[in-house]
């Protein structure tokens, strides 16, 4: 198979279609970002999602600029990492593209820290905003873990070149 890009460019030649498609080779959970605003629950589905230290107990991820929904989570100052089973590709689209009725039918109830925990999740980790970080058009949001759940054994919901997937042996 012939090389898409040449090791040696330079960032401002790399073609975005390539950086997507050769990225996109790179497999992920789904988590779902959940925070309390104004009273209404908000949130967006997040693959860039990683685990960064364990002391002190850290994870990150990487919110768009253009995100109308983490501005609102950051203002909450305290959020829920919702990581998402097998079985919930339809509300990980639901939270995943721009609207006002995200929530519409979707079940939750209160995380430790009161942020909307999503029914069926297969584990949950309560944070708090620590820091942010320049990350080009996304930003880098390191948080602060202040609890954790287990909910089920299910398997993971897998994101792979842009689709949903799941484990073989599942
Ligand atoms: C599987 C999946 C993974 C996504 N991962 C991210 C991500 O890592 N960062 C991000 O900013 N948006 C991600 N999105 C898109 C956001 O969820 C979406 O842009 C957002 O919900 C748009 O609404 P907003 O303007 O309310 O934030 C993802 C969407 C899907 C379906």
């Amino acid at each position: 198979m012939e090389p898409v890009l040449a090791p040696d460019r330079a960032s401002e030649q790399i073609d975005p279609t390539a950086f997507k498609a050769v990225l996109g080779r790179f497999c992920s959970g789904v988590t779902v970002i959940t925070a309390i605003h104004e009273g209404e629950p908000v949130g967006f589905a997040c693959q860039s999602f990683a685990s960064l230290s364990i002391d002190p107990p850290l994870v990150s991820f990487f919110p768009a600029r253009t995100s109308s929904t983490w501005p609102r989570i950051r203002a909450a100052g305290r959020f829920c990492v919702n990581i998402l089973a097998d079985d919930q590709s339809e509300l990980c689209r639901q939270l995943g593209r721009p609207g006002a009725d995200k929530f519409s039918g979707v079940e939750w109830t209160v995380s430790g820290n009161g942020s909307p925990l999503l029914g069926g999740a297969m584990a949950t980790i309560d944070c708090t905003l620590h820091d942010e970080v320049d990350g080009g058009d996304h930003t880098i949001v390191i948080a602060r873990v202040s609890g954790l759940n287990e909910h089920s054994e299910a398997a993971p919901l897998l994101f792979y070149r842009a689709a949903f997937g799941r484990l073989a042996h599942q």
